[in-house]
């Protein structure tokens, strides 16, 4: 009989810095899904990949002074090596520069051309380059990005643009028509009432303003703008558009995508439209998970507070991360990533609840049987409720996860877990083991708990894979599949069983935590001095181009309305100069008349709070921005002679 398939996708990341433990959660759950489903006898494909191109690719390669692919080539390894310690099991990761990929996208484009889906225009917006998004004047009113808060820059240029509006309708007939398309609800309404009914723009996917990306086939200039690009990943990975469909034909639509909210519009709403203009089946399940959160909200480089995932793994094991990812956030909703709740969980749920139920069965085991499991005898009324919690169990984690409820999955097991312990805690085994004649009772209560704890070990597995692996050498079973947890029989008597290491040692909390501190702070200086070699070589010629001059300060005072700006009159040799600077901070005016300073003198005068600045005054800050000194010189340099 064949397998019934189940597709199921992680976004493809943006190879544009190192992953943080936000972007791991999609991974891990698609991961822990995905092992579930191949656990439970499906013939799954699990897709992770790389979205790598772009102009912020194309920019960061450039202040590196490498091409694109090389820049992309040595983090998107770094990206696998994390996949490969997180323990995903990906059956295929894709990367956007591939040339299978590359000329998918190119038909599928030239096909949306064709048939007058896609048309050319021009653009005209706010761009924010680092999210490679467009914004209205209205979204962007402070001139800042809405997602990022950084500076959005003004565009205009030749594009193409695809008709999206077309098939709006459609779209929103289909949302209705399948409630669960869009998961969780309230991400569905949000999606049909913010973005479908109001009405769709026309969606900008082509860019002529930078040359890192797919080119369009009959319009070089263009490159394919990133969504049409990236989106089309789930289809490519499985040969669509190649000689050999036999994946896509196999796999395709895909059960499910599992996204973070904040790229759920464009799964929901372009996606579905793209692949309806190209005649294909529409996604079965789009989930859109809420966002990890650290003390202090968003993680973010600038902030300083991301979460690096290979640290986590490196001090407490891939398991105890996943774990947490998966059982500490309610999955569709936002959660907090915290090392204190991490470690107290390791403690609680890890070390405590399951590791001693199985270091204490084991040593029970060996003590009284010489690690030798007994034929189990006659039942009890207490043995009854435990066996029947354990064949209940994995029914329910099946439910849940097939309704993508993991966190609800693993309280279902936790609940067996801690029934178990309480087995142990009534049944006193060691009351037991004083009275010859009730061996056989003894033997029993040992057998329920190894054979509680075999359907455990196995229904862990898709979230705690290597613990799952060390509890069935120490149970000494292979009987591990699925089908053998449907009845409380699959411990062999006469196994000999083989108590090993703990599975989670306990953690000194504050120990720990205080070693994580230092680490980071370590890990941050290490890091600064890092990024500041970063800068690409420039030659002699390059430096000759800055025309730096010492100047004195002649007058210094505090623009209205600013309290970041000082606007300095300076005499440069015979000529005075105005430049503002945003030093106001560091500095009272007054404290700096007099100075001789350093400025660049040919940098092209430009507005500042209506205030004109022409030059800039050069200043040393500390990497996080508490302190900041002016470069000042003694007045026997006069002013106007040349810094070299
Ligand atoms: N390249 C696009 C996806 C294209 S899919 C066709 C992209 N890449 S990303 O690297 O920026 O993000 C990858 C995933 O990480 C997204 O699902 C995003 O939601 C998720 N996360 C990034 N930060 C996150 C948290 N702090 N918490 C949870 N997930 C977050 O978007």
């Amino acid at each position: 009989m064949t397998k019934k398939t189940y597709y199921i996708t992680t976004p493809i990341y943006y190879p544009s810095a190192k992953l943080h433990i936000g972007n791991t959660y999609t991974t891990v759950a698609a991961d822990a899904l995905a092992r579930f489903k191949r656990l439970t006898g499906y013939d799954v494909m699990l897709l992770t990949g790389t979205d790598e191109h772009g102009q912020k690719i194309q920019r960061l390669a450039e202040a590196k002074g490498v091409t694109p692919i090389e820049y992309v080539d040595e983090i998107v390894a770094g990206i696998k090596k994390l996949w490969d310690m997180m323990n995903i099991s990906y059956d295929k990761f894709i990367r956007t520069t591939e040339d299978y990929h590359v000329k998918a996208v190119q038909k599928i484009f030239k096909k949306l051309y064709d048939q007058g889906d896609i048309y050319k225009g021009s653009y005209e917006g706010l761009y924010c380059t680092p999210c490679e998004s467009f914004w209205t004047e209205t979204q962007a009113a402070d001139g800042k990005c809405p997602d990022c808060g950084r500076p959005v820059e003004k565009t205009k240029e030749e594009a193409y643009f695809f008709k999206m509006s077309k098939y709006a309708p459609k779209l929103i007939k289909y949302i209705e028509d399948h409630p669960d398309f869009i998961q969780p609800e309230s991400r569905k309404n949000e999606m049909l009432n913010n973005f479908l009914r109001p009405g769709l723009q026309d969606l900008c996917v082509s860019r002529t303003s930078f040359n890192w990306g797919i080119p369009v086939t009959f319009d070089e200039k263009h490159v394919i703008y990133v969504w049409i690009d990236a989106l089309a990943n789930y289809i490519t990975a499985l040969g669509y558009g190649s000689k050999n469909e036999e994946l896509y034909n196999k796999y395709w639509p895909a059960d499910v995508h599992l996204v973070g909210k904040d790229i759920l519009r464009f799964h929901t709403i372009y996606w579905p439209i793209m692949l309806m203009a190209l005649g294909l089946p529409v996604p079965k399940k789009v989930f859109g998970h809420g966002w990890l959160l650290v003390d202090g909200g968003k993680m973010s480089k600038s902030k300083g507070n991301v979460v690096d995932p290979v640290v986590l793994v490196d001090n407490f094991g891939a398991d105890a991360v996943r774990y947490y990812l998966l059982r500490e956030i309610p999955f569709g909703s936002d959660g907090l990533f915290n090392n204190e709740i991490f470690i107290k969980r390791i403690n609680a749920d890890l070390a405590n609840d399951l590791g001693n139920l199985l270091s204490r069965t084991c040593a029970m085991v060996e003590k009284y049987f010489d690690g030798v499991v007994q034929e189990p005898t006659k039942k009890e009324q207490i043995d009854d409720e435990l066996i029947k919690l354990a064949l209940e169990t994995p029914e329910k984690v099946e439910k849940n996860m097939n309704d993508l409820r993991i966190p609800e999955a693993l309280d279902n097991i936790w609940d067996l877990i801690t029934r178990s312990n309480k087995y142990i805690d009534e049944t006193t085994p060691w009351i037991l083991a004083k009275d010859e004649s009730k061996k056989d009772r003894l033997g029993t209560v040992l057998y329920n708990l190894l054979e509680s704890l075999r359907i455990i070990s196995i229904c862990v597995s898709p979230y705690l894979p290597e613990t799952s692996a060390k509890m069935y050498k120490q149970l000494n079973t292979n009987v591990v599949s699925w089908d053998s947890i449907t009845s409380f029989n699959g411990t062999k008597a006469g196994t000999k069983i083989s108590k090993g290491e703990l599975l989670f040692p306990r953690i000194d909390v504050d120990k720990k935590i205080e070693e994580l501190n230092k680490l980071k702070e370590e890990k941050k200086a290490a890091q600064n001095s890092n990024e500041k070699s970063l800068k690409k070589q420039i030659t002699i010629d390059d430096f000759d181009k800055i025309d730096l001059r010492v100047a004195k300060v002649l007058k210094c005072e505090n623009i209205k309305g600013s309290n970041k700006l000082l606007k300095f009159q300076l005499q440069m040799g015979k000529e005075q100069r105005q430049v503002v600077s945003g030093i106001a901070k560091y500095y009272k005016p007054e404290e700096l008349v007099g100075k001789y300073v350093v400025f660049v003198a040919n940098l092209k005068p430009v507005k500042l709070k209506g205030e004109i600045s022409e030059g800039m005054i050069l200043s040393a800050a500390s990497d996080d921005d508490s302190k900041l000194s002016i470069l000042s010189l003694s007045d026997e340099i006069p002013s106007g002679s040349t810094v070299r």
